[in-house]
This record gives structure tokens, C-alpha cells and sequence, in this order.
């Protein structure tokens, strides 16, 4: 395993193990971050990006792998938290031979660390990548995958915005609310089918012409605004943010006026304190790791042997683990986001604990 330097020191950040992976042949430069193992083996997807510098691509492998592993204990699973960057433009060097050599790097850690997709990685890389190594899921069906997890992603947020309803409202529905759709993509677009299902009104936007024409030609009644400061600007009741991260900044918190904010964006709190002012402003936020855990529910049940049906159970779950995280923050004072990362730390520590019982 080649080590490059780094000017991070991940032994401040808590991570187990920190693995820097070199193949000069093939160009792969991969770092492999693995934040905790207390619940099983860590599970998270390989990031395949152009980082500006080792030390952005070490930062976000760290940052990452630490939010798998709260997004996987609140999601029930008996899985830990970890991820992977490879350092470079997937355009110009992802390539057979540097994937396999991945694969080969995953295998090496004989199954601490579970790979899936992410940014730059897709289901049939998966598949090149498990040519070399038994600890890779988000498989094509082909191979006995999930396909697209962006379904269950869909199914999860809705969960988690009912109970958000139930908790503002009194009754765990969208039914009669205005629900401000940002971002019309794969999951944006199975929310928007699920609220109206359920009797929402609709409003939208996206920059993608293609994902405005969709919607268009399928839900007609679904409104359209022009752009995201239109939207949170407007009289909705709930905000979706269903597009990139940073949804909730010094821009948006401020002028948004919706009661409730649930969406399926990653890291939408811009930064620490803005959960804050959301509740300062009587803004109820389902934390975003909490909401969107219906992806990673599907791709972990295909190390089982995907079953769609029991994939979708667990994500409905997603509502009573929504509604315990919004109970627990009132009892103890704190924002959502707060409580989410104390339940998350609890089932940690009090299940993890009981490794140290000795079995032979
Ligand atoms: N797909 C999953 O299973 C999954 C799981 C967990 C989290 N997420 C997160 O949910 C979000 C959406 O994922 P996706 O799979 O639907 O991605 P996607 O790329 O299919 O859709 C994103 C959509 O947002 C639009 N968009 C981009 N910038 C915008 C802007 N400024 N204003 C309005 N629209 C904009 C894009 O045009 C696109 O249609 C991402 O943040 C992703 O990380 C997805």
C-alpha cells in the first residue's frame, strides 16, 4: 500500500484506521476512511473526484466517513461508518485496471469496509470493482443488485416528512400542505409523485430544462417558480432540498417560510450554528442523514441478498425514527440535528458495547 503525505492528522478526528492506497501503473490514488466498526463493518460509497489537493481529497474521506457511520447506526443497521475518495477526474483516468486495483485494495481489508457508489461512481463500476473483491454492494441487478437506490431514497424522506407533519401538525400527512420541491432529479422526482399521492399541492424548481419538462408532461398541477430564492421565499409549508448540499445558509434560513424543513440533499446545513437559527426560528428540521437513509437502507440489504420488500420496511422506519430523534430534541432542549447525532452516539456506544462479551 503506497502512503502519500498529508498535513491532516485523522488521529485527532476518532477514525479507526485511515488507509492510503497507491497504484502508479493504473493512477489510482484512493484513501480509504473508516470511522468506526463499533456496529459491524463499516459501509459507505467510493467518491471519485478531482480534488484540488491531498488534503481536500483526506478532508472529505474523514468528514464522510464519520457521517456514514451516524447516517448507518440511526438507520438500524448492524453496519459501522466509513468511505472512500479516489483522488482524480473520473473522465480522464477511471479505467479497468484502476478500479480492479481499487477492488484489490478493498479486499485487502478483508471486509472492515464495504464499498457502494457515490459521486463519480456508478452501479457498473461496482461490478468491475467486485471482479476483485467480495465487500462491494450497489450492484447492477444483473449481478444480483438493487439498482437504482434513489426509489428508497424517495421513500425515506417522505417517511421522515410525515412524522416532521405529525410533529408540527399533529397528523403525520402532507395532505392539504405546500411542500417546495428543490431540485427535480431521481429522487426529487419520486417525492414529488409520493406528496401528491398523499394530497400536497406541489412547488418546484430546477436548473435542468429536461427535469422541468418531466414534470411538466406528468404532474401538470405541480407549480413551477424560477429558482430556489424564489422557492423558500414563497408561502410553502414544508421545504425539500433535493438538489446539491448547503441548502440551509445565511441566504435561505433567514427569508424561508416554511414551518418544517425535510429533504434529501446531503449536508444541507450550510454550517455549525445555522441548525440554531432554524430553531430560533421556529423551523423544524429533520436532519438530512436521518431523512435520506433510504439509499443506504437498500444498498445494505443487498449483503443479505436484496429483497425489495424488506428494503422498504426498513425505510419506513425512517418515520419512527424521525418522530423519536423530534421527541428526544424537545425533552432535552436541543435542534434536531443535535439529538440525531445523541441517539446516533448512544446506539454506538450501547451496542457496540456488547462486542466485549466474550463469545469462544
Ligand atoms: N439518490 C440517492 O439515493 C440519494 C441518497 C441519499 C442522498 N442523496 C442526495 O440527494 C440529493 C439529490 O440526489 P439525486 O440522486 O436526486 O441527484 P440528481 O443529480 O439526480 O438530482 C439533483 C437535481 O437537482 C437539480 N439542481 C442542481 N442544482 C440546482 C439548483 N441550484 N436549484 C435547483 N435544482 C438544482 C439538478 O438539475 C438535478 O435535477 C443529492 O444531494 C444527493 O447527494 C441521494
Amino acid at each position: 500500500m503506497g502512503v502519500f503525505a498529508s498535513t491532516e492528522d485523522p488521529g485527532t478526528t476518532g477514525h479507526e484506521q485511515v488507509v492510503f492506497c497507491q497504484d502508479k501503473q493504473s493512477g489510482l490514488k484512493a484513501i480509504i476512511g473508516i470511522y468506526s466498526t463499533a456496529l459491524g463493518p463499516a459501509l459507505g460509497g467510493t467518491r471519485f473526484y478531482p480534488y484540488a489537493s491531498e488534503e481536500e481529497a483526506l478532508a472529505d474521506v474523514l468528514d464522510l466517513s464519520r457521517g456514514m457511520a451516524y447516517k448507518n447506526a440511526l438507520a438500524g443497521l448492524d453496519l459501522g461508518g466509513g468511505k472512500a475518495v479516489i483522488w482524480g477526474d473520473p473522465e480522464q483516468i477511471k479505467s479497468e485496471p484502476l478500479l480492479r486495483a481499487y477492488g484489490r485494495f478493498v479486499e485487502s481489508l478483508a471486509g472492515r469496509y464495504y464499498t457502494a457508489c457515490d459521486v463519480g461512481t456508478y452501479v457498473a463500476d461496482m461490478d468491475v470493482i467486485a471482479r476483485e473483491t467480495r465487500y462491494v454492494t450497489g450492484r447492477s441487478v444483473e449481478h444480483g443488485g438493487a439498482g437504482d437506490s434513489s426509489i428508497l431514497t424517495a421513500w425515506g424522506v417522505f417517511q421522515g416528512m410525515r412524522a416532521a407533519a405529525e410533529h408540527v401538525w399533529g397528523a403525520p400527512t402532507l395532505s392539504g400542505r405546500r411542500v417546495g420541491v428543490a431540485g427535480l432529479g431521481k429522487v426529487g422526482k419520486y417525492l414529488t409523485a409520493h406528496l401528491l399521492e398523499d394530497g400536497a399541492e406541489v412547488v418546484a424548481t430546477d436548473v435542468n430544462p429536461k427535469a422541468l419538462e418531466w414534470v411538466r408532461a406528468t404532474h401538470p398541477q405541480v407549480e413551477l417558480v424560477d429558482d430556489t430564492a424564489a422557492l423558500v421565499a414563497s408561502d410553502i409549508d414544508v421545504y425539500a432540498p433535493c438538489a446539491l448540499g448547503g441548502a440551509l445558509n445565511d441566504d435561505t434560513v433567514p427569508v424561508l417560510r416554511a414551518k418544517v424543513v425535510a429533504g434529501a440533499a446531503n449536508n444541507q446545513l450550510a454550517h455549525p450554528g445555522i441548525e440554531k437559527v432554524l430553531a430560533d426560528r421556529g423551523i423544524l428540521y429533520a436532519p438530512d442523514y436521518v431523512v435520506n437513509a433510504g439509499g443506504v437502507i437498500q444498498v445494505a440489504d443487498e449483503i443479505e441478498g436484496f429483497n425489495f420488500e424488506r428494503a422498504k420496511l426498513r425505510a419506513t422506519r425512517i418515520y419512527n425514527t424521525t418522530r423519536e430523534i423530534l421527541r428526544l430534541a424537545d425533552d432535552e432542549g436541543v435542534p434536531p440535528a443535535v439529538a440525531a447525532d445523541r441517539l446516533a452516539e448512544r446506539r454506538m456506544a450501547e451496542v457496540g458495547r456488547l462486542r466485549t462479551i466474550h463469545l469462544r
